[in-house]
């Protein structure tokens, strides 16, 4: 077995941190050799720092769009980090980004994708969509991430039904809930995955 598994959390704009704390939460559980090497944010003012406070988990500013990538990879270098974890990232990663980093990027997205996903298909814009269309089911995937969004292979998804929310706020509601609970689970199969193959 390999000696651990190193993870880092990107994150953009005034990201809240739920799904970070529920990972972090998981993670304490679960006996894994996991490090969490820090976690990436785009404003100084995000409300996600507070969380990672809380877990003493170091979070760095990479406010500059232009070199973001740039620092990014280097970063992720200097850390050795084996799995990249959007948790609230609304932009695109380049392709020679992903090319570049040798590990595993992933997102969780708050539907059941191929549907309800692509540029502008974020927070509530997606419940508003969802309930629009009148869906009585609706859920939660986590994918790996490529050049476009929410396009990327799907590793997990699970379905919730909804036919009694009366509003998309709902709906969001009813998704986050799932969400705090397969992307933790996900992030702990492949990391097992991972730590297996890596003796
Ligand atoms: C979640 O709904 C997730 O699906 C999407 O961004 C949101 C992040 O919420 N990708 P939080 O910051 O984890 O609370």
């Amino acid at each position: 077995m390999s000696k651990s598994i190193n993870i880092a959390f990107l994150t953009s704009g005034k990201s809240r941190g739920s799904n970070f704390e529920a990972i972090m939460r998981h993670l304490q559980e679960v006996d894994l050799p996991i490090r969490v090497q820090f976690l990436v944010i785009t404003r100084a003012d995000a409300p996600i720092k507070k969380r990672a406070d809380f877990f003493g988990v170091k979070y760095i500013l990479l406010d500059d769009k232009k070199s973001f990538e740039r620092n990014l990879i280097t970063y992720l270098e200097e850390y050795e980090v084996n799995l990249l974890v959007l948790a609230g990232f609304m932009r695109k990663l380049s392709h020679d980004f992903l090319q570049s980093f040798q590990g595993d990027v992933i997102n969780i997205h708050p539907a059941l994708l191929p549907k309800y996903g692509g540029e502008g298909m974020y927070g509530i814009r997606v419940h508003e969509k969802v309930f629009e269309s009148g869906e009585t089911e609706s859920g939660v995937t986590v994918h790996r991430v490529n050049d476009d969004y929410d396009a990327g292979p799907i590793i997990a998804q699970e379905i919730v039904s909804i036919s009694d929310c009366r509003n998309p706020e709902e709906i969001a509601h009813r998704v986050l809930e799932i969400e705090h609970s397969l992307y933790p689970r996900t992030i702990e199969k492949l990391a097992r995955e991972y730590l297996k193959n890596h003796t």
